[in-house]
């Protein structure tokens, strides 16, 4: 933390010169998370919060499709993104061609595609969702059958909420809950007795099983914060327990997590310099910005 306070002192500095604003995933390392950001959430209070901000530049920490839907619902807005190359295994297993063949497979069927997806994928979708709000809105499509992408395993987490609906899926998947098994956590339990095991959504069926609450990451902080275990696993990625356990002290946080490689592209040290030369600003063709804006504001609304 010494080391970075002259960073997190000129970001905050330069914050208030470009009239900007960092809007941060619940993923980024503490500096970023209680150093710099203004708005802290998940992918869906991002998105909502994007909506919301006066300023004229918002700064991504995050990863790329979450820039770019803060440019889908603020294309007046200079949107940036201190590093291009912070993908996301979900959002680069889907085209829109790739949706032009589900809808082929299930003709009729309406297409709900994770906002983990880019701006093109959003634009061939009829509607968005998250992990914290994907049950309610496929329990909302007037459909037997709903066509969810791309992360297969959310959308069998769905399936089981939702059982009157028949969902199918494409069969994308994230690199960092995939890695997750069962077995870990069975064993998990048998060493540590007591212990609280949260999963999120995008676990494997079979993980989220054997957890005692599953959720997205807003999800898990409201239960942890409401039930205030003694010892908790989060079986997500690993910023995640280190950026709510300053709020939490009560709480100890054990067990292995997994580490998200695009998250962890974005550093104090890029934020700065994105701020200074006010690089990369994400671009999203507007007929395609659009189309895709409706897909997300329709999730938004749904939502509420
Ligand atoms: P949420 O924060 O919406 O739960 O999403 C988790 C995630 O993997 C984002 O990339
Ligand atoms: Fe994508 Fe998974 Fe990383 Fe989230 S944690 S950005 S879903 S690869």
């Amino acid at each position: 933390w010494a080391i970075q306070a002259p960073y997190v002192a000129a970001i905050n500095r330069l914050k208030k010169e470009r009239n900007a604003v960092i809007l941060a995933h619940n993923y980024m390392t503490p500096d970023i998370f209680h150093g710099v950001s203004d708005v802290v959430g998940d992918s869906l209070q991002l998105a909502v919060k994007a909506v919301e901000v006066q300023a004229d530049v918002i700064v991504q920490c995050g990863v790329h499709f979450m820039a770019e839907t803060s440019k889908i619902l603020n294309p007046a807005k200079t949107v940036l993104m201190p590093d291009m190359e912070a993908g996301c295994s979900l959002a680069e297993s889907i085209t829109s061609a790739g949706i032009a063949q589900m809808r082929e497979q299930y003709p009729g069927a309406p297409v709900v595609s994770y906002v983990n997806t880019t701006a093109e994928v959003k634009a061939a979708s009829d509607i968005c969702c998250t992990s914290s709000n994907a049950a309610q809105i496929v329990g909302a499509l007037d459909s037997d059958t709903i066509i969810m992408t791309p992360d297969q395993y959310l959308a069998q987490n769905v399936a089981k909420q939702v059982p009157q609906k028949r969902i199918v899926w494409w069969e994308g998947s994230c690199i960092v809950h995939e890695q997750y098994t069962a077995q870990d956590i069975r064993e998990f339990r048998e060493w540590n007795p007591g212990t609280r095991i949260i999963a999120h959504p995008e676990c494997p069926p079979d993980v989220v099983n054997e957890a005692d609450f599953s959720g997205s990451t807003s999800g898990i902080l409201d239960y942890v914060t409401r039930e205030k275990p003694e010892k908790a696993m989060l079986v997500t990625e690993c910023s995640m327990a280190s950026n709510i356990s300053d709020e939490l002290p009560e709480v100890e946080f054990i067990g292995p997590c997994n580490m998200c490689p695009y998250m962890k592209k974005i550093t104090l040290q890029k934020v700065l310099w994105s701020l200074h030369t006010m690089t990369e600003p994400v671009e999203v063709e507007p007929e395609v910005a659009e189309k895709a804006r409706i897909a997300v504001q329709r999730m938004i609304d749904l939502s509420r």
